[in-house]
């Protein structure tokens, strides 16, 4: 029986903080940096009572009300994470706590646990979920896969106009209504330092160098996927969702997958005339030669009117929410596939039996490609995203709030601040564990 993603809810934080109107006249800088170069409108934040383990309970809360479930169809809670606050307890177990108040039953019997390997965390906790099933060990049992980030960086870090923080829960499960997980699969990794939180809440980042590792291991599992796919063509995927820590560097990754995708195809054939063929290897006497016409060719390549249009068709949907709530870490690759759904079932496109490909990514340093198929309940499904509402209802933070909420979830400070926004029956953060649901 095929198995994937049965069911997607998002969660983000009730604040906002806009990036033109708000975060660039204090950095003094021209407003297009973020919207345009960076591809960023505003990034999510969470109020004074939320954190990782409300955003995450809330979500699936709201995913297990809508699939009319109870604790005791769900095997498993895996949550992803790289924001945890407990070395030993996983988040999975505060969440499992919370839902617990309001469904029908216990989670006694399921197996918790929490993945880490930065963004790519998410995606890693998915597939394990998925291997379950498909070892037969679920026992007619679902799992519940939550990916959840307060993405915060130090304040005047260079990361900083790229934070936000929200959760997306996601049910796996046989005969899925949304996307099964196929098994071609693809990796590039390796041992790597541009962004680390060795003990500390807020990252150390080498933000310019994060960005070629980014490209780097993506460029490598792209190439480990070709070996499990086989012959690859851009056509064959309708959708290619990236991990998406800020817009402006999916535009750079997407060139360098429509690259690859296209290597030896009728495209690179139609494109001889205007770019010339890709560089190979073997025809230059040094990587640093190859690297340098290989770049070349990209930088070409993505000026080109029929790399456009495969941009437009597959990739620029699927940055539909980022653009508004910044990088929500192991949650953006996901996001990014929602938000690609989401923009082609309110286009009317029919997506049913199309195959997606997930690039997913976390630094330290991995990235996964691995392919998906769209599966026939999943207009239905992904229409039942109440995103819309969410992003509209957050508050919109000055800056002197801004500063005050980031100081709120630094865990080295302790502030009593009121919250900014009125929770109604939903999980609050009321101290350390102690969640309750607010009626
Ligand atoms: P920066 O150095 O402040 O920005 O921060 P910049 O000067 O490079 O400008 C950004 C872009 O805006 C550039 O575009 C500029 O040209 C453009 P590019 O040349 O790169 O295409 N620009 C303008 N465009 C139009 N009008 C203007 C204008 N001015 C400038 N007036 C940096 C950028 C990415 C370094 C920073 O945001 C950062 O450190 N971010 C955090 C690290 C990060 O997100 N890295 C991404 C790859 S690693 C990753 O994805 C993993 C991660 O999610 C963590 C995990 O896995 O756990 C981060």
């Amino acid at each position: 029986m095929p198995t994937g993603i049965d069911g997607v809810e998002i969660r983000t934080g009730n604040l906002k903080l806009d990036l033109a109107e708000t975060f660039a006249p204090e950095k003094d800088d021209d407003p297009a940096k973020y919207t345009k170069g960076l591809g960023l409108h505003a990034s999510s934040f969470p109020d004074t009572y939320e954190d990782i383990v409300t955003m995450a309970a809330n979500a699936a809360k709201r995913l297990m009300e809508r699939k009319g479930l109870q604790p005791d169809d769900i095997g498993r809670i895996d949550v992803a994470t790289e924001s945890a606050f407990d070395h030993a307890k996983p988040v999975s177990t505060y969440v499992a706590g919370c839902l617990e108040q309001v469904f029908e039953g216990d989670f006694h019997h399921a197996n918790k646990g929490e993945r880490k390997f930065a963004c790519i965390a998410g995606t890693q906790a998915l597939d394990d979920a998925v291997n379950w099933i498909e070892a037969g060990k679920n026992r007619g049992r679902a799992a519940l896969v939550i990916a959840t980030d307060t993405a915060l960086y130090e304040r005047g870090d260079s990361g900083e106009a790229t934070q936000g923080a929200g959760a997306v829960a996601m049910l796996v499960d046989e005969d899925p209504d949304l996307v099964t997980v196929d098994p071609d699969q693809g990796y590039g990794s390796a041992d790597e330092t541009d962004f680390l939180k060795p003990n500390q809440q807020f990252p150390s980042v080498d933000g310019k160098r994060s960005m070629q590792v980014y490209l780097a291991r993506m460029r490598e599992a792209l190439t480990d996927f070709e070996r499990s796919w086989g012959d690859t063509h851009p056509d064959q995927f309708a959708l290619v969702p990236f991990h998406t820590p800020f817009p402006g560097m999916v535009r750079k990754a997407a060139v360098l997958g429509f690259r690859h995708l296209m290597r030896g195809t009728d495209i690179e054939d139609a494109l001889e005339s205007e770019i010339g063929r890709q560089p190979r290897r073997d025809d230059f006497a040094d990587d640093e030669a190859f690297m340098d016409a290989l770049s070349e060719y990209t930088d070409a390549l993505g000026e080109t009117d029929r790399y456009a249009e495969w941009y437009d068709d597959t990739i620029e949907s699927t940055l539909a929410i980022s653009r508004h709530v910044g990088n929500w870490y192991t949650g953006s690759v996901h996001l990014a596939r929602a938000a690609g759904l989401r923009e082609a079932a309110q286009a009317g496109v029919d997506l049913a039996g199309e195959h997606l490909l997930v690039a997913s990514y976390g630094s330290g340093a991995q990235a996964e490609i691995h392919a998906e198929t769209v599966q026939d309940g999943w207009e239905a499904e992904i229409e039942q995203l109440n995103v819309e509402d969410q992003l509209d209802d957050r508050y919109d933070i000055s800056w002197s709030e801004y500063e005050t909420i980031h100081e709120v979830h630094d865990y080295d400070e302790t502030t009593d601040v009121d919250p900014f926004t009125t929770p109604s029956r939903e999980f609050v953060f009321d101290g350390w564990g102690r969640m309750g649901e607010r009626k």
